[in-house]
């Protein structure tokens, strides 16, 4: 997969030559290049924002230099790569989404600062490629740098080839819309905490049960809205008497 990313500070992104990101790099899995959006100003101060039309606060990054930074990683003759511009106003980042975007071939990342970036560089780039405005969550960053940071570490352990054991994708949180049970090592007994005794059973039928059942609570507990939007199929009576 190729990964894009444009952002006025480049060295936000050193953490992605660590760990496995580093290695799925290394591999050959990621081709990840950073830029500075700053490559395209040409005035001396090299200025990449401007007062808001309409008033308020802040500032808002102007539109020429981002125009030019997309028609250089995404010319026309080249197949489209898919744009994600971070923002608290864009539609939340998922599980769902991590895998949708894990199945892509090249993401273009817009990293905005200051109040966000001039909305007519997201309405002309999405007359050349598919365009997602995406949010981390309900609360506001100042830039969307950390929300990239976040978004290829979710996306680049889905890639193939990337974790060491696949199945540990099948029983992670919201794999299948529920949050993971508790989990434990060794020592089996520590400052009086034990380890429930069904893991320690060898029996994998009731381990798996109570593990299932333990993520039903955490999730009835933490996050009902999950349970809410479980299909009815993935609830069955037993469930309920749990
Ligand atoms: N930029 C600023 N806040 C953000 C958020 N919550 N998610 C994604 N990008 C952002």
């Amino acid at each position: 997969m190729r990964v894009d990313v444009v952002s006025i500070f480049p060295e936000y992104f050193a953490p992605l030559d660590l760990s496995l990101i580093g290695r799925a790099r290394a591999n050959g899995v990621l081709h990840l290049a950073v830029h500075d959006l700053r490559t395209w100003t040409h005035d001396v101060h090299r200025t990449v924002d401007d007062t808001p039309y309409g008033g308020g606060p802040g500032m808002v990054m102007r539109p020429e230099p981002w125009g030019a930074a997309l028609d250089a990683l995404a010319p026309a003759e080249a197949p489209p790569p898919r744009l994600l511009v971070p923002s608290p106003a864009g539609v939340p980042f998922t599980q769902a989404m991590a895998h949708e975007l894990a199945a892509e071939s090249h993401l273009l990342f817009a990293c905005g600062r200051y109040e966000g970036i001039d909305q007519r560089v997201l309405e002309h780039a999405a007359t050349r490629m598919p365009v997602t405005e995406v949010s981390l969550g309900d609360y506001v960053l100042f830039g969307g740098e950390v929300a990239v940071l976040v978004m290829v570490e979710a996306v680049t352990r889905l890639l193939p080839g990337v974790l060491g054991n696949a199945g540990s994708l099948d029983e992670e949180s919201h794999a299948h819309g529920l949050l993971e049970a508790p989990i434990y090592t060794k020592p089996p007994s520590w400052r009086g905490h034990d380890v429930p005794e069904v893991l320690r059973s060898g029996d994998h039928g009731r381990i798996a049960r109570w593990r299932r059942e333990e993520g039903l609570l955490r999730t009835a507990a933490r996050r009902p809205d999950l349970l809410a939007a479980l299909p009815a199929d993935r609830l069955d009576i037993r469930d309920i008497a749990a």
